[in-house]
């Protein structure tokens, strides 16, 4: 499941002792944004202490390294490849030569040991890297490249737009993040909310989000865990649909049929496919229904 990441910030060791416990589906251990200049060292410290430790965490634990090309994002790099993180995440893409730059590294890191290069998550927040979507996903892909991530404070930022609470201003760029995403086969989480406090808020831009398309959405604090896991998963009545859709394709008399007729709604073979993936999202989140 890809519904809920959350955030936590390398030098925030409260957060981190508690984060892996929080119900999350990955943890993104941050070393850019979240921690100050004088923190980095001492992040990464901990964030290499947490991975070592991560047996009593049950979800995947990222890493969020610093800025490409960086003197920080290269010894980030060196110290958290061998480490084996479930994946590291890459800020600022703008080009697939960023990406080429760090596998290059992780490889150079990793050599002499048997250890797999770890997968890699692109945060797209800049206009070069919208721009650029293509062929940062079609290069990216042959280098482990698993997932796109809005980064819309970023975003907002460098576009000098309105941080609006109906994104308005950004629609169109997710969109673009999105459609790249579906076009080259990978997943895509929509950026944080920053009004941490303003529950209704929060569901209503998750339910955005899932409306877009996205998978899931990345957090910053974990009262926002639990409305990530409800907007982004799936509700009773599209599991009690996919079930319908389903039996139904099974009917002998179907069998051989690219659209059929339940209850007065039209259903073709793409929404057969949709219902087995929901459902075996669903085995997978809970073997035992
Ligand atoms: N992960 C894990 N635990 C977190 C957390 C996070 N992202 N954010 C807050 N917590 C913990 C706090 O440590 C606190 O623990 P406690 O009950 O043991 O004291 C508890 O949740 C309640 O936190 P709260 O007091 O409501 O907030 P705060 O003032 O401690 O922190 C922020 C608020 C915004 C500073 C904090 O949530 C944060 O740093 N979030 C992530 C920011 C980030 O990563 N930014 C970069 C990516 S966009
Ligand atoms: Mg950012």
């Amino acid at each position: 499941m890809q519904r809920s990441f959350l955030f936590v910030p390398a030098a925030n060791q409260k957060a981190m002792v508690k984060a892996g416990q929080l119900g999350a589906d990955a943890l993104i251990l941050d070393l850019e944004d979240g921690l100050a200049p004088p923190e980095k060292d001492m992040g990464r410290a901990a964030v290499i202490r947490f991975l070592r430790k991560r047996k009593d965490v049950p979800c995947p634990v990222l890493v969020r390294i610093n800025a490409n090309g960086s003197p920080l994002g290269q010894a980030d790099i060196r110290a958290i490849c061998t480490e084996q993180p479930g994946a590291l995440v890459v800020p600022k893409v703008e080009t697939a030569q960023h990406l080429q730059a760090v596998h290059d590294q992780m490889r150079a890191a990793l050599a002499g040991t048997q250890k797999p290069i770890p997968a890699l998550w692109a945060m797209i927040e800049t206009p070069a890297g919208l721009l650029n979507l293509a062929a940062i996903c079609r290069q990216g892909k042959a280098l482990g490249l698993v997932g796109l991530i809005a980064g819309t404070n970023d975003l907002v930022h460098e576009l000098r737009c309105a941080n609006s609470p109906t994104r308005t201003p950004i629609l169109a760029h997710l969109g673009q993040i999105i459609l790249h995403a579906r076009a080259f086969g990978l997943s895509a989480l929509d950026g944080v909310f920053n009004d941490f406090s303003n529950a209704d808020g929060f569901a209503k831009q998750a339910r955005q989000g899932r409306a877009m398309g996205f998978d899931g959405k990345t957090l910053i604090h974990p009262s926002q865990i639990a409305p990530a896991n409800l907007a982004f998963g799936p509700s009773a009545n599209a599991i009690k649909q996919a079930k319908a859709i389903v039996r139904a394709f099974s009917y002998k008399k179907n069998a051989g049929k690219g659209a059929i007729n339940i209850s007065g709604q039209m259903f073709e073979r793409m929404h057969l496919e949709a219902a087995h993936r929901l459902l075996a999202q669903l085995a997978t989140e809970n073997p035992t229904t």
